[in-house]
């Protein structure tokens, strides 16, 4: 497949601009629960290839700060590599309380399925399930009571939140250490 194909469209949703991050794609109608919105595109390719994107998207976010992340486990073989304009399903946004799923058929198609019943208007979102590597290069703004701060699969979630627990224990240690510096040195004057 080649650049000059023609964006891939749904008859559940469309591409708006999204409060979360850039655009996004948001229903058109109610959609029940179940429903394959979306096929998400690519190009199918073996690990090794695989491995040579991710860290040249590495590298990239190294330089500007941040790499968009499209690639997709398939299988134990496969990846698929969605960072292609005419993957619209690329758009769609993260969320820590998502309303679809990236399902793979057995095909090893990729569909965007709703997991409950999706209003009108509401962005469509999936959990990205990125590993904890490199979590603190993601932040998350998906606006959820659930978020946890940055964008990781579910399954690392406590693993991160002990993370960030220590994180802020160390810098309220730090600042209070600092306070009382601060204050020595006021008394000395
Ligand atoms: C696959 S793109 C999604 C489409 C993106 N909004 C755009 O306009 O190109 C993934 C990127 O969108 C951003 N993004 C997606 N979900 C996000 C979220 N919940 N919080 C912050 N940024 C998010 C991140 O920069 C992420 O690397
Ligand atoms: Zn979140």
């Amino acid at each position: 497949m080649g650049k000059k194909n023609k964006p891939t469209k749904s008859e559940w949703a469309e591409v708006r601009g999204s409060d979360v991050h850039g655009r996004g794609m948001f229903a058109t109608k109610d959609i029940p629960e179940s429903t394959e919105i979306i096929e998400y595109l690519g190009e199918r390719i073996d690990k090794d290839e695989s491995n040579r994107r991710g860290h040249a998207l590495l590298d990239e976010s190294k330089v500007t700060g941040g790499a968009q992340v499209y690639l997709f486990t398939l299988d134990e073989e496969w990846d698929l590599d969605g960072n292609f304009e005419w993957n619209t399903a690329r758009l769609v946004n993260h969320s820590c309380e998502p309303n679809c799923e990236a399902q793979i058929d057995e095909e090893l198609k990729i569909w965007l399925v709703a997991l409950r019943e999706i209003s009108e208007d509401e962005e469509l979102t999936f959990n990205y399930g990125f590993d904890l590597e490199d979590y603190s290069k993601h932040p998350c703004r998906c606006g959820s009571g659930k978020c946890v701060g940055f964008i990781v699969g579910e399954e690392y979630w406590p693993k991160l939140r002990k993370k960030l627990k220590k994180k802020r224990a160390k810098a309220e240690k730090k600042e209070a250490k600092e306070r009382k510096r601060l204050s020595a040195l006021k008394d000395e004057r």
